[in-house]
């Protein structure tokens, strides 16, 4: 399968990234795709603590001889304690692969900085693109929010409008930074929450597994490592033959829009409950007559999606 690029710009994204096993394969899929012109990645704290999440992608970067910078942000949330996801990812955040060492280096400049700086000098065409805690861009927009115009869209991963997988209430990613979530819900940009709503949907079992492994490069083998080991914690923590492949939704959606249904809604990020810290409100019943601030995604084409990883893999030679 290809993406037709008739008549069209590649899309400009940066990605705001905790590696973790799904934004390995986020990264795996923007960088190496002619309709996405990955600008840079930026690192935050989340799966595991910063000094970890930063070599993680560095040595994506590096296995998969990426030329894209990478940037280091935010090591801990605004406000709340740290909280990190070791029994899904392992200690080092990136369990399951072997990576050489490790020559790549990060920017001098921080992440932060460089979404600020980049938004700023541009035409308004960036995508900006979330697949761990908003901290880093809800920091940006505090830092200068004349970056918030500037943005062409936001597609983040997180949220859901039914159960949680860090608490019953909450995501990931939400809950281990409800405050710079709610500051990136409430900016006001034109934003699409993939949420656990459609991410569960595609379970990455082991016929996916199989199906991937047969193609034979460096991105197929880092696929499988990383699957191979995700999908152990998937089922020590939540049951599931196949793990959830959250973060590369983000990147199949800029890549093929039908993939996912959206619906427009008003959401509200709850940091004021102790119990449902983090909870991403979805009024899909537009009960609050609130003006929409989210496009949230409710249904995924599940076929579409492995053909979109399949081929972002063999794109890889
Ligand atoms: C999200 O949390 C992280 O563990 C994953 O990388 C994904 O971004 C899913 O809840
Ligand atoms: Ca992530």
């Amino acid at each position: 399968m290809e993406t037709k690029l008739e008549n069209m710009e590649p899309r400009k994204i940066i990605l705001d990234c905790d590696p973790g096993h799904d934004d390995a394969i986020a990264i795996l899929l923007a960088a190496n795709n002619p309709a996405i012109d990955l600008l840079g990645v930026t690192v935050v704290a989340g799966n595991q603590t910063l000094d970890k999440t930063l070599v993680n992608a560095l040595n994506v970067c590096q296995y998969l001889g990426l030329d894209v910078p990478v940037y280091k942000g935010c090591g801990l949330p605004m406000i709340r304690e740290q909280l990190i996801a070791p029994s899904i990812h392992g200690e080092s955040g990136l369990d399951g692969p072997h990576f050489d060492a490790l020559t790549k280096q990060p920017e001098v400049q921080h992440a932060v900085n460089y979404i600020v700086d980049t938004l700023m000098a541009s035409d308004g065409d960036i995508t900006m693109v979330t697949t761990g805690p908003t901290t880093n861009l809800a920091m940006a927009m505090r830092l200068n929010p004349d970056i918030v115009p500037k943005i062409r869209e936001i597609v983040l991963m997180g949220g859901t409008y039914q159960l949680g997988n860090m608490s019953p209430a909450a995501e990931f990613n939400i809950l281990a930074d409800g405050d710079a979530a709610h500051v990136v819900f409430s900016a006001g940009r034109k934003l699409t929450m993939v949420g656990l709503d459609v991410t569960r949907k595609v379970l990455c079992l082991p016929s996916i597994v199989e199906r991937m492994g047969q193609i034979d490069n460096r991105a197929a083998k880092l696929f499988v490592d990383l699957m191979t080991f995700f999908n152990k914690t998937q089922k020590e923590v939540f049951g599931w033959d196949g793990g959830p492949l959250h973060d590369p939704v983000t990147i199949g959606f800029l890549l093929d829009p039908t993939l996912l249904t959206l619906r427009e809604c008003f959401t509200q990020i709850d940091i004021r409950s102790e119990q449902s810290y983090g909870r991403t409100n979805c009024d899909i019943f537009n009960i609050m007559k609130r003006p929409p601030n989210s496009a949230v995604a409710m249904d995924i084409d599940v076929a579409k999606f492995w053909d979109l990883i399949e081929a972002g893999i063999r794109a890889y030679g």
